[in-house]
């Protein structure tokens, strides 16, 4: 039996860059998913359709599962494939909605956020073509969030998705597929797998840390098993709905246990992390983090050593406030650069006409043609095929990379939590003073540009304005600001600094004291503590 339910819309659910992410306590509200999920398929129509579903496994992963099944059946989807167990990594789902054609993709995860019952929930609508849903598709959801007055769901229990195979919901067939099989033969196809369990015989240790979270059975699979790593080089494997009470984000902070055991003496020769759903990457050599916008420059520059681009890139991007590391390589490749606004959908259209081949964001985000998502384990098997072909210490080719291109000093400061109105302030009083710095010199550093980032998508055309406030002293260095689009609790200045260096013999140096002046500047330029109190940024990433 089908039912129709009345409801009246909530104010709140707005999806962000990421989908709707909210506190479990406010999903738990009655209606609360269930509106959100029919806003979904009043905007794209799924009846007769294929869609994919999966989650990262945190709290309320199992019943949003149960629910959504219900609501597809009665809405009319002809088939749903979801991951067992309710389990699909980002970019697992992102491949099955490309390979399996669906209409689109529901993934429910609040990313890096913590997980739990005091923690978050959200909920992610991705498209055809396996990427976020795009802006017009996003507001058209948040129309229907507005003028809702019924939904649909099936009276009928929800199939179990514990058990592999087919069974029925309504008159829609209901698939549970295992969630690792098809994403871990697209990396075998991408990567010399042999080239890689080579290395990983001849004595190369890894630690691998899932962050309990859903990339435990993707690594286990993949690393352990298919390329022979020591059992136990995948830590903390088991996905848990709380992540062990950890945050599940691979930043310095968060994974601190792994980078204590890469700094430690004895270190593996090769340290990663990813976080809840299992997009991002931290990758770490033997004491050294390797930044994340180093990161993508180092894999493109390297990029023809790997089956999956033995004949080149097409082009690359860099969201703004990523650092311009990647355009060195590409200007020495001979490729373009896009300069996109922060958000992975800005990818999807220039990944889609082939303009680009590799991506990547400052906020450890690294990805590929292969999927439309940022994929954490991708990059992960990336620099390990590159350190097999080349067989040298991550160490020594990062500091051969920075001796070719120079390096980009670079930080982000974290602002969290702030009153929105403060924030607001922030930005207003920077938006009003940019007009009169150029031409400004504030000790060694002349701006030569200040505005506010907007951008043309070159395949559409639609624009993309106030996306970032940027300040730049010629090629020497950048200050960005911006507020985060994917918080859940106030507001959350991020600043991001930037600083180039071509000498050799200054490339070794900590970036703390590289920005030190920059940082000062950054602060001094945004009256920040004038404006929020605070002294000094939260989070240092
Ligand atoms: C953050 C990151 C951004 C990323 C997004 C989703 O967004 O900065 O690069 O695309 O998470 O993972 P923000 O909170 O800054 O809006
Ligand atoms: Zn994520």
């Amino acid at each position: 039996m089908i039912s129709t339910v009345a409801t009246t819309p909530f104010p709140d659910q707005s999806p962000g860059t990421s989908g709707l992410r909210k506190r479990v306590s406010v999903f738990r509200q009655p209606h609360y998913l269930e509106n959100f999920i029919q806003a979904i398929f009043d905007t794209v129509d799924i009846s007769g359709a294929t869609i994919v579903l999966g989650g990262d496994g945190r709290y309320h992963n199992e019943h949003g599962t149960g629910i959504i099944l219900r609501m597809a059946a009665a809405n009319g989807a002809a088939r749903v494939i979801v991951g067992q167990g309710g389990l699909l990594s980002t970019p697992a789902a992102s491949h099955l909605i490309r390979s399996r054609g669906a209409r689109c993709g529901i993934i429910l995860s609040a990313s890096h956020n913590p997980g739990g019952e005091e923690g978050d929930f959200g909920v992610k609508l991705n498209g055809e073509n396996g990427g976020p849903a795009p802006t017009p598709v996003t507001d058209a959801v948040h129309e229907h969030t507005k003028a809702l007055s019924r939904y649909r769901i099936s009276d009928d229990a929800a199939s179990d998705v514990s058990r592999l195979g087919e069974s029925r919901l309504e008159e829609m067939v209901v698939e549970v597929v295992d969630p690792v099989a098809d994403y871990a033969a697209l990396m075998e196809s991408l990567f010399d797998f042999e080239r890689i369990a080579a290395l990983l015989r001849s004595g190369f240790r890894i630690r691998f840390d899932a962050m309990h979270a859903v990339t435990g059975p993707y690594a286990t699979e993949i690393l352990e098993k298919r390329l022979g790593a020591p059992a136990g080089s995948v830590v903390r494997g088991d996905p848990r709905p709380d992540f062990g009470g950890l945050h599940p984000d691979p930043n310095p902070v968060h994974a601190g246990s792994l980078i204590e055991a890469m700094f430690a003496e004895g270190a593996p020769d090769f340290g990663a992390a990813s976080d809840g759903d299992g997009d991002r990457n931290l990758i770490v050599a033997p004491g050294h983090v390797v930044a994340p916008s180093d990161s993508v420059a180092l894999l493109a520059a390297n990029a023809k050593l790997v089956p999956a681009f033995a004949n080149g890139l097409s082009g690359v991007a860099r969201s703004m406030p990523t650092s311009r590391a990647l355009d060195r390589v590409a200007a020495k490749l001979g490729i373009p650069c896009y300069e996109t606004p922060t958000g992975w959908k800005y990818f999807g259209n220039l990944l889609d006409a082939g303009r680009i081949s590799i991506c990547g964001e400052e906020s450890a985000g690294t990805g590929a043609d292969h999927v439309r998502e940022k994929d954490g384990l991708w990059a992960v098997l990336f620099w390990l095929d590159i350190l097999a072909a080349r067989r040298q210490p991550i160490g020594d080719i990062l500091r051969e990379h920075w001796r070719t291109f120079g390096r980009d000093y670079y930080e982000r400061h974290d602002y969290e939590e702030l009153p929105a109105a403060d924030a607001r302030s922030v930005m207003e009083g920077l938006r009003g003073l940019l007009p009169s710095l150029p031409g400004k010199r504030f000790g060694p550093f002349e701006v030569t540009l200040a505005d506010e980032f907007s951008y043309r998508d070159p395949v559409d055309g639609t624009l993309a304005r106030g996306q970032g406030l940027r300040i730049l002293f010629g090629d020497r260095a950048r200050i960005v600001y911006r507020l985060s689009g994917t918080g859940t609790e106030g507001a959350t200045l991020r600043v991001y600094l930037e600083l180039f260096e071509q000498d050799p013999a200054r490339q070794d140096l900590s970036p703390s004291l590289v920005l030190a002046e920059l940082s000062k500047l950054s602060r001094s330029l945004a009256e920040i503590k004038e404006k929020t109190g605070r002294e000094s940024p939260d989070v240092i990433a």
